[in-house]
């Protein structure tokens, strides 16, 4: 079966209760298992995990490098600024796998410093501000290219 990490950097972890207004209230558990039900609509494994670790995070896109997964990434502040998960992401396309940046807000419709993505450049396709449907589309794309 065909794996697909959905990782999400920092401060994710508190989505429900985190800037509701902006994010939605949907729990970070909730997206989890509402990842897992799409991917297996599409026969994909979807594998739900969330840091406020940079560091983390690129060693996740390391082993996933390593292990084949496609990965639907929302790097959250990491996005603007982190040159390390950029390279790391890099990795991941460079191996032919796919790599989805989702944002459930639009960034390009926020602050200026949320107008840059570091991570776009090296990224199959980027999804943002559609809220929980960010990661249903993105793991659409990945089932339609897998
Ligand atoms: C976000 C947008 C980022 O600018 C922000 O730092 C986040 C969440 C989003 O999903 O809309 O933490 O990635």
């Amino acid at each position: 079966m065909t794996t697909v990490l959905v990782a999400n950097g920092p401060n994710l972890g508190r989505l429900g209760s985190r800037e509701p207004e902006k994010y939605g209230t949907t729990t970070l558990d909730e997206i989890a298992a509402l990842c897992m039900q799409w991917g297996s609509e599409h026969g994909l494994e979807a594998v739900v995990r969330q840091t406020d670790d940079e560091a983390e995070l690129v060693h996740w896109m390391h082993r996933a490098v390593d292990d084949g997964w496609h990965v639907v990434l929302n790097p959250a502040a990491f996005t603007h600024y982190s040159y390390a998960l950029r390279d790391a992401c890099a990795l991941v396309t460079g191996a032919g796998l796919t790599l989805m940046e989702i944002h459930l807000t639009n960034p390009h419709a926020r602050e200026e410093f949320r107008h840059t993505s570091v991570i776009s450049g090296v990224a199959t396709g980027v999804i943002a501000g559609l809220g929980v449907d960010s990661y249903r589309l993105a793991l659409d794309a990945i089932g339609s290219r897998a």
